[in-house]
């Protein structure tokens, strides 16, 4: 590990990367996002993840990169054509479940379950920007919530920022999370629900 290098990313990433360019995808996660999730998953033994906006699959392969053999992820997207290819490339994974759903719609139902993950990593408008406190209850007691893309980023459109802001404070002012914002990657804000 080196503080200055980029990191080294799973084996399937370089194909992902090659088809998510020639789909024209370009909100992928960065290489230090998925570092930071490829060591997290790894700190949950056992665990069951979520992610929220699957994309083309790039943060789902650092995501299993992390993880045992005993976890498992839900990666969630309401756009089957980015999906098909993280289902080419990571697919024969019996780990991953890939869901074509609004998620919105996804984390009502799942609450209603009285689901809970011990990961949530929130890459999609919905558990972010919209179904916030649906997330975060699904978030299990010392379980983590992951969102990144807060620092001002050149596609943004000119109204994001202050929702940006606002989010930040909606979280640092959640009862039963302990957050710490991190000028990492595109910025990343982790909340833990305290047990
Ligand atoms: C920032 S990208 C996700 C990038 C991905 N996590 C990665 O690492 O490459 C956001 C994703 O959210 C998806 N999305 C947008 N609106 C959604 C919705 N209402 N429900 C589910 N997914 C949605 C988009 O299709 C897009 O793939």
């Amino acid at each position: 590990v080196r503080l200055d290098a980029v990191p080294k990313g799973p084996g399937q990433l370089a194909a992902i990367d090659a088809d998510t360019k020639a789909l024209g995808f370009s909100m992928g996660s960065d290489p230090c996002t998925g570092s930071f999730l490829r060591t997290v998953a790894a700190s949950k033994s056992r665990g069951t993840l979520l992610e929220l906006g699957t994309g083309t699959g790039i943060a789902t392969s650092w995501l299993l990169e992390g993880m045992d053999g005993q976890s498992t992820l839900v990666s969630v997207d309401n756009d089957a054509k980015l999906v098909s290819v993280a289902r080419r490339h990571l697919g024969h994974d019996p780990r991953v479940t890939f869901v074509v759903s609004d998620g919105g719609s996804f984390l009502i139902q799942r609450k209603a379950e009285g689901r809970h993950f011990d990961l949530v990593f929130a890459d999609a408008w919905p558990g972010k920007y919209s179904h916030l406190d649906e997330a975060l209850e699904l978030v299990a007691p010392g379980g983590l919530y992951v969102v990144d893309d807060m620092l001002p980023q050149p596609n943004w459109p000119p109204d994001h920022q202050p929702r940006c802001d606002a989010l930040v404070e909606n979280l640092s002012n959640r009862p039963g999370f302990r957050v710490t914002a991190l000028n990492w990657s595109t910025g990343l804000i982790v909340a833990a629900r305290s047990s």
